[in-house]
Order: C-alpha cells, then structure tokens, then sequence
C-alpha cells in the first residue's frame, strides 16, 4: 500500500482501530499524520482514540455478528487490534474471505487473545526457553498442578497463577506455600476477563531485569519484510501492572543475542498468514525475562507495548508510528534519540471527569512531557496518564518522569 488516499473522499486509505485507548489513541494519530481516514472502535462511548479518529463506533468487540456487522459498513482496508478481547475467530473468517486485512494477522490476534495459544506455540511449537508451566480447570487441578500427582514431580513454589483471560495482572497471584492455592484460584476466578475458570500456573522465574524488545516487521526498499529491534525497554512491573518503562536498558552481548533470536522466531511465526505467507507487518513487544546470559519468553503484544510509551520521548519514530507505517507497508526507522523514561499517572479516585491539578509543576521538571489520556472515568487504579522524561542518563530520566508523574493529582471535580 505504497499510495496513500485523502481522507473523507472516496479514494480514502481507511484503517480501523479494535480498541481506541491510549495506544490506539497514539496509532490513530501517527496514521493521520499521514493523510489515513481513521475509525475508532471501543466498547464505551468517548474512549481515548474516539476523541481523534474521523469515526467512532461503539459496539461489543467480542460479538462476532456485530463485528462483522461493524466492519462490513466501513470497509476499512485495514483493521488494527487494540486489545485481546475480541471475536477474533471472526477475524479470521474476514481475513480468509479477503473482507478485510488484520494488522499483523488475523493468526496472530486469535493465538495471542489469551495466554494458552501463544504459550504453547512458543515452548511446544518454537520450543524457546519459558518458566515451567500447566493449564488448569479447578482448584483440584491446580493443586496438583503445583504439588505433583501420580508420582510426577509438581510445579512447586513459588509459582504465580493469573486467568488464561486477563492483562495488566488482573486476577494474578504469586503463591508462597500450599496455604496461598485456595485463594490464588478465587482471585484467579474473580479477574478474568470472560468467566472462562481457566489458569496458568507457571513457575516463578528470578530473574535480574525484565524487558520489552520492540520488534517491528516491515516491508524494506525491495518490498521484503526485514525485521527491525529497538534498543530494550526496562520496566517496573508492581501487582503484573507496568508503573515505569526506561529505554535503552543496558544488556551484555550474549542475553541481547539470545534475546532477538525469541523475538525473532515468534514474530516471524505469527507474522505468518492463514496460507502460510510472511505477510505479516507492525510492532509488537516481546516481554522477556534475564538473569545473566540467560533469556525467558513470557508473551508478546502483537502491537505497541504499553511499557513502549517511553518511545514517544526516546526514539525518532516512536512505536506508534512505526506501527503506522509498517502495517501501510512504509519503511522504519528504529534508532534512538535520546535516553529516556516514562512513569505511569494512576487516577487515585473513582469519579467520572475527574481534574488534574499540578499539570505546570509537573511540566517545569527538566525535558518532560505529558500525556493525559482524556479517559471519561478514572478509577483508583486505572491509567490515566504518563509522563516521560529525556536526559543522557537513563537514571536521571527515570527520576525525572517519578517526579513529573506525581506532581499531576487527578481529584473528582
Ligand atoms: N513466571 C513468572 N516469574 C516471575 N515473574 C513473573 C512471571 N510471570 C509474570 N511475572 C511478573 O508479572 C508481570 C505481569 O505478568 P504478565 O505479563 O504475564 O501479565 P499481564 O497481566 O499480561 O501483564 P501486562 O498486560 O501488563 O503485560 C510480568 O511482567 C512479571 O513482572
Ligand atoms: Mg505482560
């Protein structure tokens, strides 16, 4: 798609986004930076990319009949997952029917929608390192998941188990001791997404740091798709929910190697389409785990990362519009600008248009900047803005954005 339209006329390049919060938000953006007509889907009304997309559609993602219904209407060329929690069988029937083109493929979105499809094609299937794992049904299950039965050695403790269904740690729990199984499976059936009453249980992996290694697949001068990394992305992960991102994180020679080998073989695996076709194109964040040389696959985002925020103020193109111009088949460039670090701004109330005092003081902290997601109801413990921070010192950058995060206090107006 090396011709780009005019939006709003008939000879418009439609992209539509699954899903319009604050990553959708910045995609929609860098896309209509570049002249593309933009829809922005989302279960609510006034969601973060609804405010700048040409279109908003309120519908509910994970009913095929009205996803089809949706897509049908507009007839994007393109349509850009957001989020997980999509018919994505549906996709898939869309995508094989020539419908309509999912970003990077229709495979990718359904083996990525809960964590069982993309663990077992990356351990069973790639056969790459990850922690020790089993998926469970019941408590009974789970117990001897963990303990051992029949004579087979169990998974052990610690260990942490989250709902085959759910991100950004919801229903997750770390497990100590066999007195922690009961209540690890409640908290498990309370915060899934769908009530699906299935878990994961892995075995807890120490390591020294963690990271998301942006890959982005991209078609080059030829028109082939080469495959392009960001420097590492650090992160702070507190209850299995980002707070602070930093990028570069510095990694010996061997554990970045090792580290772009796993994203390589998953992106060019899910990048693979129905017919068995390297069609695939866009960002997505590779989440791993490191202790010395040693390198895990956790999971992957076929799409920006919200650890990958820190790009708007670290790199020349952040993942935004590296996903803007790779799913339009446009060149990349992946080189960093600066050092720099992101610090996520929690609502810290439940209240609908809520305010955000302190957004000067915040501000006047040295190379920040803000993004308030403009996010119609705030909760305690919702994302509700970030603030990112540049300096040649990643540990300076890092402070940076902590201070500007929390100078800006959301209260209910
Ligand atoms: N097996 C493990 N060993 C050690 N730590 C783990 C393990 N699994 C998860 N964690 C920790 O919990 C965090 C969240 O886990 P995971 O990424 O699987 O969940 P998530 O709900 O999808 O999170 P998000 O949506 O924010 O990426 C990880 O980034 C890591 O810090
Ligand atoms: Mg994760």
């Amino acid at each position: 798609m090396t011709t780009l339209g005019t939006p709003l006329s008939p000879n418009a390049t439609k992209v539509m986004l699954l899903g319009s919060g604050e990553l959708g938000k910045e995609v929609i953006i860098a896309l209509q930076r570049l002249g593309v007509e933009t829809f922005a889907v989302d279960r609510y009304e006034h969601a973060p990319g609804q405010q700048v997309a040409h279109h908003s559609r309120t519908i509910t993602m994970t009913d095929p009949a009205m996803l089809r219904e949706q897509i049908e209407y507009d007839q994007p060329h393109l349509v850009v997952p957001e989020i997980e929690a999509i018919a994505t069988p549906m996709l898939e029937v869309l995508e094989a029917t020539g419908v309509v083109r999912v970003v990077p493929t229709a495979r990718a979105a359904r083996l990525t929608m809960d964590r069982e499809g993309i663990r077992r094609l990356a351990a069973e299937t790639l056969r790459l390192p990850t922690s020790p794992y089993q998926f469970c049904d019941s408590l009974a299950e789970l117990q001897a998941a963990i303990e051992g039965a029949n004579n087979q050695p169990g998974i052990g403790y610690p260990c942490i188990v989250k709902p085959v269904m759910s991100s950004s740690g919801k229903g997750q729990s770390k497990l100590n001791a066999p007195a922690d199984v009961a209540r690890a499976w409640e908290h498990a059936m309370a915060g899934g997404r769908v009530s699906h009453g299935r878990v994961i249980v892995e075995g807890f992996i120490d390591f020294d740091y963690e990271i998301t290694l942006l890959t982005v697949r991209a078609r080059g001068a030829d028109g082939a798709i080469e495959t392009h990394f960001c420097e590492p992305v650090g992160h702070l992960q507190v209850n299995g929910d980002y707070v602070e991102s930093w990028q570069p994180h510095p990694m010996g020679p061997q554990a970045l190697e090792k580290a772009r080998q796993i994203a390589k073989a998953v992106t060019d695996d899910l990048g693979m389409t129905l017919d068995g076709q390297p069609g695939g194109l866009g960002v997505f964040g590779v989440e791993l785990f490191v202790k010395d040389d040693q390198v895990w696959f956790s999971e992957v985002s076929p799409r920006p990362h919200d650890t990958g925020l820190v790009t708007l103020v670290t790199q020349h193109q952040s993942e935004f519009e590296l996903h803007a111009r790779a799913i339009l088949g446009l060149p990349v460039n992946t080189t960093l600008r600066s050092p720099g670090a992101s610090a996520v701004i929690y609502g810290g109330v439940d209240a609908v248009g809520v305010v955000f005092d302190g957004v000067a003081q915040a501000l006047s902290v040295p190379n920040t900047d803000l993004r308030l997601f403009g996010k119609p109801e705030s909760f305690a413990k919702r994302r509700m803005g970030v603030a990112l921070a540049f300096d040649a010192d990643v540990a300076v950058a890092r402070s940076n954005a902590k201070l500007a995060a929390s100078l800006v206090k959301p209260r209910a107006a």
